[in-house]
């Protein structure tokens, strides 16, 4: 039987934290915004406002439900702010490490029978889970960027999860207006393990001389219909994410086809890590 989510926690208020704050809070859910230091919770808040505002300008949100919205999100420099939550999603920095000590942290502070969720978009589940003292209450809850526009939610359930947990975060992915699918918890689950080989390949073509970034992309956008070019997905999505993803497949499957192009690494250790940082295989302004 699924639990009634309605106060959450959200570990992270960077790009993925603050849109699942937005749609939580315009679920109607009570949401605890959290980062290291209340700058960064403000600066994620800041994007939902922006966000919000941009829906009022188009008629599809008046003024007064954005207030609405807004008085849900509580920010937080302390996950303790978050002990008495029904579920918490962290969605920090996609580093192993980093998400394992605020896994024991959430373990320690949220109350024993509080879901613990992770944003993560490849790293082990099960994983995460063996840190908690609750592995059974651990599971994947991976959105895609930009969180208020993408329909999909992975749900990756670990070793241990339970069916209640899992059902639980299904039906609340279908509240916040999300198509939700199972994954088991395999190397870059589905999204990436198919993303990311063919933004891997697209990045080959380059680096082989097969044809110059505006083209792949190209190739993709007109003759597949794909939103964006694999290139320019790569930008929005950020090289060292791609690279980082790319590696946990490498590693995970100890198979040489998915094996990161020299380009990509290439880019990466010169810093050039996409559109965050205003150049990767485009410049922006
Ligand atoms: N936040 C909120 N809304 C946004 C947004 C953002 N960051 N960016 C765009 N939008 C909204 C716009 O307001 C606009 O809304 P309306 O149609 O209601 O007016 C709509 O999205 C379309 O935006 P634009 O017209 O500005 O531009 P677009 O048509 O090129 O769409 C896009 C932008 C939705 C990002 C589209 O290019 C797209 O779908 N790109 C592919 C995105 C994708 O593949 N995401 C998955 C990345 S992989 C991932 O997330 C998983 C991982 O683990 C790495």
């Amino acid at each position: 039987m699924a639990r009634q989510i309605q106060q959450l926690l959200v570990v992270g208020a960077g790009q993925m934290g603050n849109g699942i704050a937005q749609v939580a809070a315009t679920a109607g859910l009570d949401v605890i915004l959290n980062d290291i230091s209340l700058a960064y919770a403000q600066k994620g808040l800041r994007n939902i406002e922006h966000n919000l505002s941009r829906l009022v300008a188009k008629g599809r949100l008046t003024d007064v439900e954005k207030q609405a919205i807004l008085s849900r999100i509580t920010l937080s420099d302390d996950v303790e702010d978050g002990a008495q939550v029904d579920m918490a999603i962290e969605a920090a920095t996609e580093h192993l490490g980093i998400k394992l000590d605020i896994f024991r942290r959430l373990d320690q502070v949220v109350r024993p029978e509080a879901i613990l969720a992770t944003n993560t978009s490849s790293l082990p589940i099960t994983e995460i889970a063996a840190v908690t003292g609750r592995p059974e209450l651990v599971i994947g809850m991976h959105f895609m960027n930009p969180v208020p526009v993408m329909q999909l939610i992975e749900v990756i359930r670990g070793l241990a999860t339970k069916d209640e947990v899992y059902e639980t975060v299904m039906e609340l992915s279908r509240t916040l207006g999300k198509h939700p699918v199972e994954v088991q918890d395999f190397p870059g689950f589905v999204s990436n393990r198919v993303l990311m080989p063919m933004i891997n390949e697209a990045i080959y073509c380059v680096y082989e001389g097969v044809s110059k970034p505006e083209d792949v992309d190209a190739v993709m956008k007109m003759g597949m219909n794909h939103p964006m070019g694999p290139l320019q997905l790569a930008d929005f999505i950020g090289l060292d994410t791609c690279l980082s993803i790319m590696e946990v497949l490498y590693e995970g499957f100890a198979d040489s086809k998915y094996r990161p192009c020299p380009l990509l690494r290439k880019y990466v250790s010169a810093g050039w890590l996409g559109k965050k940082v205003g150049h990767g295989f485009y410049v922006y302004e």
